[in-house]
């Protein structure tokens, strides 16, 4: 993919029956996890299954999700829009759009997120606040304020960070994509190493 390729913002793709749903289904999937953890209902070995508390990039994390079906869903469902999205950017040229791996998260006060730049699974992605309060991203040196249901499409070979969230609680829907032509250059495997979407991590992958 083009190293030019920077970012993409675009209003009002989710619409609000999508975002109550999201939103309330994650607080559901926290309160789950947590009871399970409580009362020993699921053995640790399987608790990365259902959630998980720590989180390399923000320390402190609240709670958060790899490959949730849920938001699998919504990574399948926006591969086409997305890719239509970067394609109308001159600085594109990746193509076809592959699905990678998508994270629900639920962040809180003083959380920061470190500039960073993206694995190789994620070289093109995207942040769509779901609700909560507002918690603006800098990409590049670019800050963003989105509102749920706004996303960002953003190249993941950037840095990009966000300063200490000021509000209580926060929700925040992620998806990684690969272009087919990287997948076939850099010899990568698609769905981020799953068989296919809607699985848990590959076992030999450290999530990030
Ligand atoms: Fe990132």
């Amino acid at each position: 993919m083009s190293e030019k390729f920077r970012y993409r913002l675009v209003r009002k793709v989710l619409s609000k029956d999508i975002l109550d749903f999201l939103y309330e289904y994650i607080l559901m999937k926290r309160k789950s996890y947590r009871t399970m953890l409580q009362e020993k209902i699921i053995p640790p070995y399987l608790e990365h299954l259902f959630g998980q508390t720590e989180d390399d990039m923000v320390p402190g994390t609240d709670f958060t999700i790899y490959g949730d079906v849920a938001s699998e869903v919504i990574l399948k469902k926006l591969r086409r829009f997305i890719q239509e999205e970067v394609s109308k950017l001159e600085a594109y040229d990746g193509g076809r759009l592959v699905e990678s791996y998508s994270f629900l998260r639920i962040y809180r006060l003083g959380n920061i997120l470190e500039k960073h730049t993206d694995r190789t699974s994620c070289q093109i992605s995207v942040t769509l606040p779901i609700g909560g309060g507002k918690w603006p991203i800098f990409v590049d040196d670019q800050e963003f304020i989105l509102d749920p249901g706004d996303i960002l499409i953003y190249n993941g070979n950037l840095p990009h960070w966000r300063n200490e969230f000021k509000e209580k609680e926060c929700v925040q829907l992620f998806l990684h994509y690969n272009t087919a032509k990287e997948l076939k250059e850099k010899n990568l495997k698609a769905y981020d190493s799953r068989l296919h979407i809607g699985l848990p991590a590959h076992k030999n992958l450290i999530v990030k």
